[in-house]
């Protein structure tokens, strides 16, 4: 039976009327999402939300939606100029060219933005954000931070009361897939990632996710909705994936561990502190239960204490569901400041010195198995001041050996400096893998 309140409500407000900017897999979705639900959306949003115009590189390939009645842009930031258009939805993607000068375009026409562009908002969003404040007017983007998780909404709002100095987790769920597959198969890197690209859920260019860069642009947007600080993706220590070998994951394992793609955001006196990069993260640590293409932010607060969400952080369904999430704010006209506060709130911080920093650290030789080798490597950590609390040698046939070591708590520095000390040594055989154990 129809709610005779929530009926009144919406026949009293018109339609919010959006312009779409790309019908790639997230648009679709999102046009599927829209009609699909479209009268519970109606409900909860206390009016209805229709799609009026659309923008593609290709007006006529069939994407098994309905587009009749829908006017078509060729150039997209045509979209942000329609009268009858009260909300531009942004999901083609790029750090500037169309993509910003929309974004540009919609928020200087006092028009809402509602944008799945991760790389656009690690890298412009305090100028948009700008805009936006200054008109208030909507600037909304939670599906640019782990896809259909709504962890933007949650640290924005449910836990805006907190002060919140750590934020961390899995960003990417390529790399999440990669490695995860190599730990269950023993498979190399280049043979899943070849699986990744085929999934479709790794980057037009697949670079952004090995290399760390796409979950970078999603750690530098949690950094600055949870510390209140300015944006700062320059300041992202950023390391990929590409060196991991399926060794590395084995022995990981035998030392108790998973190797994961951690973000990490932390705010400390000695300034920010962000980085990308893989990680061991102990096998009973919820990090280590995440499976395949899923993300996972962890998010501590001095009054909730921790705070886990997992979910699908890619994918036409789930990131449809984020930027709908954020269609129905604005179509409720519920928003605020796009980063929680107004931005010129927003602190600038000085980035800490990310070497400084203390903890275990896994690190991995390849090495000649020959006589005096093992006592090198000792005398290079002994002389850095690392410690080392577990080890694993395993030989080859061919006459080398595989070293897996874990340090006892020590600074990044000094296991830099113990690699400086071997790396002239004619007993490596190949670079040395550093990697820091999560120990949270
Ligand atoms: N390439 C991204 C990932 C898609 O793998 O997580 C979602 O941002």
């Amino acid at each position: 039976m129809p709610n005779s309140r929530t009926d009144t409500a919406s026949s009293q407000r018109p339609p919010l009327r959006l312009g779409i900017a790309g019908l790639g897999t997230v648009g679709t979705g999102v046009m599927r999402l829209l009609a699909e639900n479209a009268a519970l959306i109606e409900r909860r949003a206390g009016r209805a939300v229709t799609v009026t115009a659309v923008s593609a590189r290709d007006a006529k390939r069939d994407r098994g939606i309905h587009l009749t009645g829908i006017a078509f842009e060729s150039d997209m930031t045509a979209l942000a100029a329609r009268d009858d258009v009260d909300c531009v939805v942004e999901l083609v993607g790029g750090t500037d060219g169309p993509a910003l000068a929309l974004a540009q375009a919609t928020l200087g026409a006092g028009k809402a933005l509602v944008t799945a562009n991760k790389a656009m908002i690690a890298h412009h969003g305090m100028d948009l954000a700008r805009i936006s404040d200054g008109g208030d007017i909507p600037l909304k983007f939670e599906a640019a931070v782990a896809g259909g998780i709504p962890v933007i909404k949650a640290l924005r709002e449910g836990a805006s009361a907190n002060r919140i100095m750590r934020v961390y987790g899995i960003l990417n769920g390529t790399c999440n897939f990669i490695l995860t597959k190599m730990e269950a198969e023993g498979r190399g890197f280049e043979d899943v990632l070849a699986e990744a690209q085929a999934k479709g859920f790794a980057e037009a260019d697949p670079a952004f996710d090995v290399d760390g860069i796409d979950a970078a642009h999603k750690l530098s947007i949690l950094a600055a909705m949870c510390f209140g600080t300015q944006l700062d993706f320059d300041g992202v220590a950023t390391h990929g994936i590409r060196d991991i070998r399926a060794e590395d994951i084995r022995e990981a394992t035998a030392l108790g561990y998973r190797v994961r793609l951690i973000g990490m955001a932390e705010q400390g006196e000695a300034g920010l502190t962000q980085s990308v990069g893989p990680c061991l993260v102990h096998e009973d640590h919820p990090l280590g239960y995440v499976p395949g293409s899923l993300n996972a932010v962890v998010a501590e607060g001095n009054f909730v204490g921790r705070l886990f969400f997992e979910g699908a952080g890619a994918g036409d369904g789930p990131t449809a569901s984020a930027v709908v999430a954020d269609i129905i704010d604005v179509a409720r006209d519920e928003y605020g400041p796009a980063f929680a506060m107004p931005v010129d709130q927003l602190q600038a911080m000085s980035r800490a010195d990310a070497g400084a920093g203390t903890g275990k650290r896994y690190v991995r030789l390849l090495v000649e198995d020959r006589t005096g080798v093992l006592a090198e490597i000792a005398i290079a950590m002994r002389d850095a001041g690392v410690s080392v609390e577990s080890f694993i040698q395993r030989g080859s046939e061919d006459g080398r050996a595989l070293i897996a070591l874990v340090t006892h708590a020590c600074s990044g520095d000094a296991v830099a400096d113990a690699m400086r000390r071997l790396s002239g040594s004619s007993a490596l055989v190949g670079p040395p893998m550093v990697m820091p154990i999560l120990d949270l």
